[in-house]
């Protein structure tokens, strides 16, 4: 049974990453090649129709990518259009080629059937394009499975103990969540009132506590969190406050490894590189703890050493509902593929 969803949009790459030099990237356990042609993103299979030659170590020469082994050439539908020496190209000479749709800064990848690619279906990411919001972005790989990495941002009670230094105060685990099932996603809601703003808040907006703070991560199933947060005066309505977007796209790329891409953006401070240059150092350090617990977790389960089934509390509510979620989505795929 596979234990991709591939039916939905993954985010492969940010636009800046696709030019006409090819890069690979595994996307639910396939290879991937994606360049740049004719000022469009594309997105091929990685293997050569001749003889299975990664096509990311070819070029692109105008508008085709040449296999780099001998020559072969493919148009942006994957079709071979070139034989180097012959006229003949082969009958159903091609590769996969698969639905990209470019939005926001962000290059989206469809991994299953293509006629199910319904671009309307892409969730909003307009504050990546809107002058505005302003902030930082990162791109990452954690050798963790992905929803080891969506549990984690469903549980953010973690902030206290792993970001302690940065993002964390107690606030985040006194206050309990609300959970919101929608059809297309998990929403889970804190509110902290009258809390520390948390030290990099202190830093970046110059908050002076106590505030009031909140922060809801709304998970699209089955790869993107959107966490709204703030903070505001005490008792100030959620709207007058200080607001980030932090965008997280999970991409699976094995079972145990996933392409995490990551934008915290802001509606206040815009323009101001201080901010920025603040924001991208704190943020950096608080990526790399996570990488650095989600990678410990997930040696401790290849090593076949959990010690039972998790032992989810008050707080994983929203865990065990995307968890359920997920898991449906992948049955109902596996059982259409019968
Ligand atoms: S393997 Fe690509 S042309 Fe031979
Ligand atoms: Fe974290």
């Amino acid at each position: 049974m596979s234990q991709y969803i591939t039916e939905t949009w993954y985010v492969a790459a940010w636009s800046e990453e696709i030019t006409g030099k090819p890069i690979s990237r595994t996307i639910c356990g396939k290879p991937v090649v994606l360049f740049r042609s004719d000022g469009e993103a594309i997105a091929l299979h990685d293997a050569c129709a001749h003889r299975q030659y990664p096509l990311s170590a070819g070029t692109v020469i105008d508008g085709h990518l040449r296999c780099g082994y001998h020559g072969f050439e493919y148009g942006a539908d994957g079709v071979c259009v070139r034989v180097p020496g012959q006229d003949v190209i082969p009958g159903n000479t091609h590769v996969r080629a698969y639905p990209v749709v470019e939005r926001d800064g962000w290059v989206w990848i469809w991994p299953g059937d293509p006629d199910n690619a319904d671009r309307e279906s892409i969730p909003a990411t307009t504050w990546l394009s809107d002058p505005e919001w302003d902030g930082v972005r990162f791109t990452n790989r954690y050798e963790c499975s992905s929803g080891l990495l969506h549990d984690n941002l469903l549980d953010l009670t973690h902030e206290a103990f792993l970001h302690e230094s940065s993002i964390g105060d107690e606030a985040v685990f006194t206050n309990g969540i609300t959970v919101e099932v929608t059809a297309a996603a998990v929403v889970v809601d804190r509110f902290m009132p009258r809390c520390h703003p948390s030290d990099l808040y202190v830093t970046a907006m110059g908050v002076k506590p106590p505030v009031d703070r909140w922060h809801t991560t709304e998970f699209n199933l089955p790869n993107l969190h959107v966490i709204h947060c703030g903070v505001g005066q005490p008792g100030a309505s959620r709207k007058d406050g200080y607001h980030l977007e932090v965008l997280n796209a999970i991409t699976p790329e094995s079972e145990t490894s996933c392409h995490y891409f990551y934008a915290n953006v802001r509606d206040f401070a815009i323009g101001d590189e201080q901010i920025n240059g603040i924001m991208r150092a704190s943020l950096e350090k608080v990526l790399e703890e996570d990488r650095f617990a989600l990678e410990k977790q997930q040696a401790v389960l290849d090593a076949g050493n959990a010690g039972g089934p998790d032992r989810l509390i008050a707080q994983d509510a929203g865990v065990a509902r995307a968890r359920r979620m997920l898991r449906q989505m992948i049955e109902a795929e596996n059982r259409e593929r019968q």
